[in-house]
């Protein structure tokens, strides 16, 4: 399996959700690649932020060698698996693919966890530390159930 994660900005939802199921693949001896990306190209070559990659740490996880990078076209033919943070980042990727094969890589990462619900990763960028804590929870289930799903 070839897994793209993707969000707004690449430095806190979607490099937090490539940490945790990196780790959870490592911990499975699953031959499975993980990567992630943004749909907006603000922040691109950038570290996670700060926030990000401390609650990462704090349940062990090391994000800091990832690097912020945009969505393109060509992630259609290079990953099995889109998985977006939100309906926006869903809207955004479905609206450059070339054909039904692409749109059907790109799903809702939280449908994972609590099916056919739709829901988002709340953004945590705005918000406070435990905005962070809370979206790290999220991620973390819904990569259990990824790794149920599709191993
Ligand atoms: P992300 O969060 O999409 O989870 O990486 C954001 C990061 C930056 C911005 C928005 C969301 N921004 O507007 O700069």
């Amino acid at each position: 399996m070839k897994i793209l994660m993707v969000c707004l900005g690449n430095i806190c939802r979607s490099p937090m959700a490539e940490g945790i199921l990196r780790q959870k693949i490592k911990e499975k001896n699953l031959a499975w690649q993980v990567d992630s990306c943004g749909t907006g190209s603000w922040h691109v070559g950038q570290t996670p932020d700060t926030r990000a990659q401390a609650t990462a740490q704090n349940h062990q996880i090391d994000i800091s060698m990832l690097r912020a990078r945009q969505f393109s076209v060509k992630d259609f033919d290079d990953f099995d698996l889109i998985f977006a943070m939100d309906t926006s980042n869903y809207n955004d990727v479905r609206r450059l693919a070339r054909n039904e094969t692409d749109k059907e890589k790109v799903k809702m990462i939280l449908n994972e966890s609590f099916p056919k619900q739709n829901r988002a990763v709340p953004d945590p960028y705005y918000g406070g530390d435990h905005g962070f804590e809370q979206v790290f929870l999220l991620l973390d289930d819904a990569c259990d159930a990824i790794i149920q799903h599709y191993s």
